[in-house]
């Protein structure tokens, strides 16, 4: 007997297939330039997602707050209304305070430290530190150590005594600046140029990429080159989003961040370097060299803020980040 194909099975089954059809759509928000650290890396990933899975999932990409911006990208995740983003570690602090230890001064000796930590289990266990908040984290890309700008040139600590700082929303940086007698004002990203510009505030704190491509060193005669803390990004997505993906693709997008990843952290450290040449050469600003003794002064300066916020980010967190540097002192 021939099969019957109803007029009805036959719409029914085109509509399927057209539903199938349909890609998964991913818009990435960020807050930088596209020639930064993290502006390369979500292209890297456009780029893969759409090789590797044409039809299948779109990735749309918009840079420079451009869709949201610091005070709303976290809210619009929430939302599904944007489904990745790379946050700097600082602005996760509503969510979580564990991972408030990549803001603790002088912890990490360089960006291979910080490597090291986020490779091993208790900086792992941090990616998943916001499930219950509907936030995933996938991976860890870096940027690089900040540096301190400012309108006046910062030896000692004493000579920040007063200045204005911008600090992303975190109490560890503002506590890291009130231990050197500075006061703070919490500024999303996208205002810090006009900030320092029309000197709502002195001073800020940034890796070399983000001081060169948002021109903040045409606004800033004096840059020490402190590498004081960290300024390090976690890929997010919505839990539910991420895990509604079908497991063939959600598996192919993991392979890919992880290349993404590898790279983005190949080549950050590189990429900051050549930055600050390209200010150096610039000749807008002067940069200052800290000699050993002085730079002591900074660390013992701002040290207390590891006892101050270690009730809240946990001392084996902090204990575990410490290990990870090739020199071991307290
Ligand atoms: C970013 O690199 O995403 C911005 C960090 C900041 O707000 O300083």
């Amino acid at each position: 007997m021939k099969p019957i194909i109803t007029l009805a099975g036959l719409v029914l089954a085109l509509t399927a297939t057209a539903v199938e059809a349909e890609p998964i759509v991913i818009k990435f928000s960020h807050v930088v330039a596209e020639d930064t650290p993290k502006g390369k890396g979500a292209l890297l990933f456009k780029k893969l997602v759409e090789e590797r899975l044409p039809g299948q999932v779109s990735v749309e990409v918009y840079p420079n707050s451009t869709l949201f911006g610091d005070a709303n990208e976290l809210e619009a995740l929430a939302n599904d209304e944007v489904q990745l983003l790379a946050p700097s570690l600082a602005k996760f602090e509503k969510y979580t305070k564990q991972v408030q230890v990549f803001d603790l001064p002088f912890l990490f000796d360089d960006l291979e430290a910080v490597n090291r930590f986020q490779k091993r289990a208790k900086g792992r266990q941090l990616l998943r530190s916001m499930e219950k908040e509907n936030i995933t984290g996938l991976a860890y890309w870096h940027n690089g150590m900040k540096q301190l700008s400012a309108t006046k040139a910062l030896m000692l600590p004493s000579d920040a005594m007063g200045l204005a700082f911008r600090i992303q929303p975190s109490a560890v940086l503002e506590s890291q600046f009130a231990q050197v007698g500075a006061p703070t004002k919490k500024i999303p990203f996208a205002e810090v140029y006009t900030s320092l510009q029309n000197g709502t505030v002195q001073g800020a704190e940034n890796p070399w990429s983000n001081i060169y491509s948002k021109k903040m060193h045409t606004v800033q005669p004096y840059i020490t080159e402190s590498n004081h803390g960290v300024l390090d990004y976690m890929l997010v997505s919505n839990t539910r989003f991420w895990f509604g993906i079908p497991h063939q693709i959600r598996t192919e997008l993991e392979g890919i961040i992880d290349e993404v990843t590898f790279e983005v952290n190949r080549a950050a450290e590189e990429a900051n370097q050549a930055d600050r040449e390209r200010i150096r050469k610039a000749g807008t600003s002067e940069i200052i060299e800290l000699t050993p003794e002085q730079r002591e002064a900074w660390r013992e300066a701002m040290r207390p803020v590891w006892q101050e916020f270690e009730p809240v980010i946990g001392a084996d967190i902090i204990k575990a980040a410490q290990t990870v540097n090739r020199k071991q002192r307290n």
